[in-house]
């Protein structure tokens, strides 16, 4: 739910709940509330069970009961840290999401994944516990730094490829990126969450539907795993912008997509992204990652979701080394 005030948005949950826990990123600045409030620095490599156990230990020395709420407070790190914890604790407690990073605003507070990163791979330990609301207020994007806003406006433009209803897709390429206005960024927050929401309802469990939302992700996570071996971590919204490009060139190759949203988002990425930093000379280990992929339905095959036009995804498109390859030639020739 989109909201201007937090503190009157909170207010029908917390009248019916005894006991309330926040968790909350330590950067943010939040509201001066009377409850017992953890504050943990986050990254992917605090997104670890040490970090759980830390939540839990807080959860059980405020002795929270079952019937109390959690209210998480950040971005999609904390959010699925605190959602992985709440599902687990005395198991299950209700939680609140409250996101404040733009990518977990569009993606990661709705939808009900939770997780944490384990032995270097990404979200292998996790649950489905949908939080009982999100609470979305645009103003927490103020301070967000542009680098993490463009990560999030990442995830906006897979699902401006996934959906047509609102002409999302057009919309999103006419968003003056330079100014990063957050009003203006409102309406398309607003339809990205609610397709998102969309989605799930009708699959909640990823057994069919759902996986439309992993357009990109096939080869985006595989880009993002490599680079956490490196120096520099991918911020996870850059490896889905390399992965839509590596991803619509087999929608236009294999599919028949009309080449036009490929070019477009090849502009966007060379204008604001950059080229990948990774120099990929490592294909083999890119190849054994997509293979590894949990999303795949079989051992060592590639499996992506491509679209046929804008709006059109198609999932669980068997994709061949060679053209995986093929398509990693043309990310890294741009
Ligand atoms: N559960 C899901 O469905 C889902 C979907 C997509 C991504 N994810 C997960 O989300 C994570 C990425 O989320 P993220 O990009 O929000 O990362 P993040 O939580 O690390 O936040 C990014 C950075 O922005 C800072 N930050 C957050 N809000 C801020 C604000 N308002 N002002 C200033 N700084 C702020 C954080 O401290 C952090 O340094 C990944 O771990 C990914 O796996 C989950």
């Amino acid at each position: 739910m989109l909201c201007d005030n937090i503190h009157s948005a909170l207010a029908p949950f917390l009248a019916r709940y005894e006991q309330v826990c926040v968790v909350a990123d330590e950067v943010l600045t939040i509201p001066d509330w009377p409850f017992p409030t953890l504050r943990m620095r986050v990254s992917e490599e605090t997104k670890s069970i040490d970090s759980i156990e830390q939540i839990w230990d807080f959860f059980l020395s405020n002795g929270l009961t079952r019937k109390g709420l959690v209210i998480a407070i950040g971005g999609g790190v904390l959010t699925d840290m605190v959602g992985f914890a709440s599902a687990t604790y005395k198991r299950g407690v209700d939680y609140i999401n409250i996101p404040t990073s733009l990518l977990a605003m569009v993606d990661a507070s709705t939808g009900g994944k939770t997780g944490i990163n384990h032995r270097g791979i990404k979200n292998s330990i996790g649950a489905f516990h949908a939080p009982i609301e999100t609470l979305i207020c645009p103003q927490w994007l103020n301070t967000l730094p542009p680098q993490q806003f463009l990560s999030g406006f990442g995830e906006m433009l897979k699902m401006g490829l996934i959906v047509n209803g609102e002409k999302l897709w057009d919309a999103l390429l006419q968003y003056d990126l330079d100014r990063m206005d957050v009003k203006t960024l409102t309406p398309l927050i607003n339809s990205c969450v609610r397709a998102k929401e969309e989605i799930v309802a009708a699959d909640p469990h990823e057994e069919g539907l759902r996986k439309v939302l992993n357009f990109g992700h096939t080869f985006g996570h595989a880009l993002e795993e490599l680079s956490l071996t490196g120096k520099a971590g991918l911020l996870h919204g850059y490896a889905v912008v390399y992965g839509l490009i590596a991803e619509l060139y087999l929608s236009v190759t294999k599919l028949g997509c009309p080449r036009e949203p490929l070019q477009q988002l090849t502009q966007l990425m060379l204008h604001y992204y950059g080229k990948p930093q990774c120099k990929c000379t490592d294909r083999e280990r890119l190849i054994a990652l997509m293979q590894q992929d949990k999303k795949n339905e079989r051992a060592a095959e590639i499996n992506c979701t491509l679209i046929k036009n804008i709006g059109s995804p198609l999932i669980n498109q068997v994709i061949s080394t060679d053209e995986a390859n093929e398509s990693l030639d043309y990310l890294f020739s741009l």
